[in-house]
């Protein structure tokens, strides 16, 4: 009997050897070790085993039960290991990986967050109004008559239906006011649009900001405390600031306010913003519309202001092609993360 087990050890040995992959060697598994399994079923006969002879052959039994099990695990690990090398063949693990690029807001977008978080903090409210406008909106409640260069067809982009793209935001105060009784206190950051021959300091799109504070007594020197105050928030308390004397048709008086800061553009004298008293004849086109007198000019007077986002943020971010912040060139917008 000893003989019949140390001849089926090698013959198990031998299968095990021969089995190419992980089925082919559980197959062997059973065959030997399994519950109907040739080796198992000496378990039973060692009951014929005469008692003095027991110890003895229940070790070697047991013996052979081991080696066969160790060989088995020891052919399932190199199997796998070469399935896995088969696997991997060709694939050249020390190449660098995919990287993830993490998002970021536009510069434009970081720069109007920081600027809509100054004005709100002075009691702005948000007010937004539609791209395509209406010329109402745009030209003749804010003063500006069918005559006025602004209206050429060379300046602005017409709809068939005659609609535009808006020119400024300007139209968000007329909105604004027509919706809304005073006081207002507002804000509108957006799109405005030129048909300017694109260059490094002209896009057809820009991004303006505009302001209107409406209510009983707002006076001049509101306004240039409000504008003063957020400059400085915006570009450092070490501005300082030049209202000229300017015209807009919808505000008089009217000025354009200069910056200057070493900090910015060497220090020369930057164009900024445009603003002003609001205009009379606005207030009485909104009164028309609304067929009230809330915004009677006697009773309440107002300031509005807007300025061109893009070219701050070119100063700010000494950017020497405005073209850089609609083409998404990563390598540029990347950089302001
Ligand atoms: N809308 C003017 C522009 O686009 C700026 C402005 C806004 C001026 C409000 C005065 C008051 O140039």
């Amino acid at each position: 009997m000893e003989q019949q087990i140390q001849q089926l050890r090698d013959e198990a040995l031998v299968a095990i050897s021969g089995a190419s992959d992980e089925a082919a060697l559980d197959e062997v598994r059973v065959r030997f070790l399994g519950k109907g399994g040739s080796i198992t079923a000496f378990n039973d006969r060692m009951r014929e085993v005469a008692k003095e002879d027991k110890p003895r052959i229940g070790k070697v039994l047991n013996e052979v039960r081991g080696v066969v099990t160790g060989a088995i695990d020891e052919r399932r690990t190199s199997l796998v290991a070469e399935a896995e090398s088969r696997a991997f063949a060709g694939v050249d693990v020390t190449l660098p990986g995919t990287r993830m690029l993490s998002g970021a807001l536009h510069p434009i977008t970081q720069l109007m967050d920081r600027a809509v978080r100054i004005f709100r903090r002075m009691g702005f409210a948000l007010a937004d109004g539609p791209d395509i406008e209406t010329e109402w909106h745009c030209f003749d409640a804010l003063n500006t008559p069918a005559d006025h260069p602004a209206r050429n067809e060379q300046d602005t982009f017409y709809m068939p239906d005659g609609r535009l793209l808006r020119t400024h935001t300007s139209t968000v105060q007329i909105r604004t006011m027509e919706g809304n009784p005073p006081p207002v206190r507002i804000i509108a950051p957006g799109a405005a649009y030129r048909r300017d021959e694109v260059d490094a300091t002209h896009l057809a799109q820009f991004t303006q900001m505009e302001g209107l504070y409406v209510a009983p007594g707002v006076a001049l020197s509101d306004l240039k405390g409000t504008l003063e105050y957020f400059f400085r928030e915006f570009l450092g308390s070490g501005v300082e600031f030049r209202f000229r004397p300017h015209f807009f048709p919808f505000t008089e008086p009217s000025f354009e306010v200069d910056v200057r800061s070493p900090q910015l553009a060497g220090g020369r004298w930057l164009e900024i913003a445009g603003c002003g008293m609001v205009d009379p004849a606005v207030f009485e086109a909104v009164n028309g519309r609304r067929k009230d007198r809330a915004y009677d000019p006697e009773a309440v007077s107002g300031f509005a202001f807007g300025f061109g986002l893009d070219r701050l943020a070119m100063v700010m971010g000494a950017v020497p092609d405005i073209r850089l912040f609609t083409e998404g060139d990563q390598r540029f917008v990347g950089q302001f993360r």
